[in-house]
């Protein structure tokens, strides 16, 4: 490593701003970064320039408040000696973007790990929220492999309905069976889904964006305790101040995210996210970011560190609070600290501010057993996630966490075979097709009957639709049956409490087993054994596959130049859906001086 005439590392932005044996491009690079008022002496004062990645914008409320935050984090850099320069991010808002929000996740990284290597930049603070900012403002920094730190926006306050907790997302998925069942008209319908959203911020349940902020922490890619913190409360700006000075420090200590995103890291936040009750897109998420940093991280990771961790967090939608309960009940440095004394976090692992997450947890309390059940005391004595196999995926996820008492006792009861369930399928080619024809007396679908969705994975849907858990047709919800079994090639919310079989790999748009399928194919899920098949001959599953294979790819036409960028060079969500060609391009910030 370079070293300046006082025997301190060279920052990497010299070489832009300070840099002798170029007079030329120096004094090109420094003029346009004069013209706001920043001065020659600052630019060429050897300080670090630290660049705040923004993902706040109206275009992604969710995130909006670090519009406000990245004033404190200035404050902060400026306050230990650097210079913030504020850039955006491209946007990518969870619920508002068309076809999906997953099909920007690798955009926006590509879009950042430009930024961060191309730029004058010694360092980076990740303005991380909405459910997708997060995973790709980490990806972008686990390839550049800059000092980076994540500011989490923080959750919304809880949100309320004639007294009642209602929690963002997961109100969805409950306001839909009342629409169905007539209990509420349309108007009734919007107004009890808005009224889980009362303030600025992501969603308040543990859905998606509380995981991965929750998982950054856990990382140590965050200062402890700041995941939680609802985004309106005087904490968030203080914290986004101390992340601000921290950013100083990492630079100065040259501690960069592959010091700390090691394989314990990851395994590490696998058990957090099982005691969270963490979303199903939190594998496609840190397998992506893993990949990215070159750590080996494997579904059978998921399944072997996570699977018998219990649930330790009693949020919606597998338990009853929101995000500010959450908060005032000790956050994740609470959850880490139980699962440290149950042995079961490998407690030298080094975060942001220096420490290792023992030094951080080790003395942790839970202030509300009620919202953060005692190690001893869980909601569930075993939360992960059961990867199942079989002949019509590689692999597929669920959340076993979830099953109600009232869907095992219809499905799984069986005293013979406890654990499995067999039934008639009911296939739709993607969501248009599943509204369309759901409530259809035509179909059949009871309550033995199992829905399938396919198109709907990273390749067929681009990005991966969350569509797999499918609410049943109005008549049987009116009947009382309120669920069915869903298996599905696409993704699913993490605001939803629906035990789907999901995540599919491979998909159907690209050959995988599930293309092969017909309405009316028996299929049986036994998760003891950890599998679901189709009960047909291999000889007919081989014929059709030669039939399909003739008709060709079923995915339908891209709509915009990315997608089908996007469609010719992502993986399966098994190993992250990343770009695949991106992951041989690591450590890029240590290779700027051979330009
Ligand atoms: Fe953005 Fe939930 S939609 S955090
Ligand atoms: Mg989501």
């Amino acid at each position: 490593m370079s070293e300046n005439g006082q025997g301190r590392r060279k920052l990497r932005s010299r070489s832009w701003f300070d840099n002798p044996s170029n007079p030329d491009m120096t004094a090109l690079y420094i003029e346009k970064y004069l013209n706001y008022g920043l001065s020659i002496e600052e630019l060429q004062s050897d300080r670090p320039i630290i660049g705040i990645a923004q993902t706040g914008s109206d275009l992604t409320p969710c995130n909006r408040q670090h519009l406000i935050l990245a004033e404190r984090v200035k404050a902060g850099i400026r306050e230990a000696g650097g210079i913030p320069l504020e850039f955006p991010l491209h946007p990518i808002q969870e619920t508002g973007k068309r076809p999906t929000a997953g099909l920007d996740r690798n955009l926006a990284y590509l879009s950042l790990v430009e930024t961060l290597f191309g730029y004058p930049l010694d360092g980076v603070v990740l303005t991380i929220g909405c459910d997708k900012t997060t995973p790709a403002a980490l990806m972008a920094a686990a390839t550049v492999n800059l000092p980076a730190i994540a500011l989490s926006v923080g959750p919304m306050l809880n949100g309320f309905y004639e007294g009642r907790r209602v929690g963002s997302g997961t109100i969805v998925w409950k306001a839909r069976s009342m629409l169905a069942a007539g209990e509420i008209d349309y108007q009734g319908f919007v107004r009890l889904v808005a009224s889980s959203a009362p303030s600025t911020g992501f969603c308040n349940t543990m859905g998606t964006a509380t995981t991965m902020n929750s998982l950054t922490e856990a990382l140590g890619m965050s200062l402890p305790g700041s995941a939680a913190i609802p985004a309106p409360y005087r904490d968030r700006q203080e914290c986004a101040y101390r992340t601000g000075l921290t950013i100083v420090e990492l630079v100065n200590a040259d501690r960069k995210p592959s010091d700390i995103l090691t394989r314990d890291a990851f395994l590490n936040a696998i058990r957090v996210n099982s005691a969270l009750g963490g979303s199903t897109n939190a594998p496609i998420h840190l397998n992506a970011i893993a990949r990215h940093i070159g750590v080996e991280l494997t579904l059978e990771d998921w399944e072997r560190h996570g699977r018998d961790v219990p649930l330790l967090v009693n949020l919606q939608p597998a338990g009853e609070y929101l995000g500010e309960d959450f908060y005032r009940a000790g956050g994740v440095p609470a959850v880490v600290g139980e699962l440290i004394r149950a042995g079961l976090i490998a407690g030298d692992a080094l975060t942001v501010n220096g420490k290792t997450i023992g030094e951080n947890c080790a003395n942790t309390r839970i202030v509300d057993e009620d919202v953060i059940r005692p190690f001893a005391r869980p909601l569930k004595p075993t939360a992960g996630l059961t990867v199942l196999r079989g002949n019509l995926f590689d692999s597929a996820i669920m959340k076993t966490s979830v099953i109600s008492p009232d869907f095992r006792a219809r499905y799984l009861s069986d005293p013979k075979d406890p654990d499995a369930f067999e039934g008639k399928v009911v296939v739709f080619d993607g969501p248009e097709d599943y509204h369309s024809r759901i409530d259809d007396p035509a179909l059949g679908i009871d309550d033995r009957s199992i829905l399938v969705i396919r198109g709907t994975g990273p390749i067929g849907y681009p990005g991966g639709a969350e569509v797999v858990n499918m609410r049943p047709p109005a008549a049987l919800i009116r009947a009382g049956v309120d669920a069915l079994p869903c298996i599905g090639d696409g993704r699913q919310s993490g605001t939803s409490g629906s035990p789907s079989i999901l995540n599919a790999s491979p998909e159907a748009a690209v050959g995988g087993g599930l293309s092969l399928l017909r309405t009316g194919d028996r299929v049986r899920i036994d998760l003891r054994r950890r599998e679901v098949r189709v009960l047909i001959e291999d000889q007919e599953l081989a014929a059709r596959r030669k039939e399909a294979e003739a008709a060709g790819p079923t995915y339908p036409k891209s709509q915009t130049p990315w997608q089908e960028i996007h469609r010719s060079l992502t993986g399966q969500f098994e190993t992250g859906a990343v770009l695949e060609m991106a992951v041989k391009y690591q450590r890029l910030a240590q290779t700027v001086d051979n330009l």
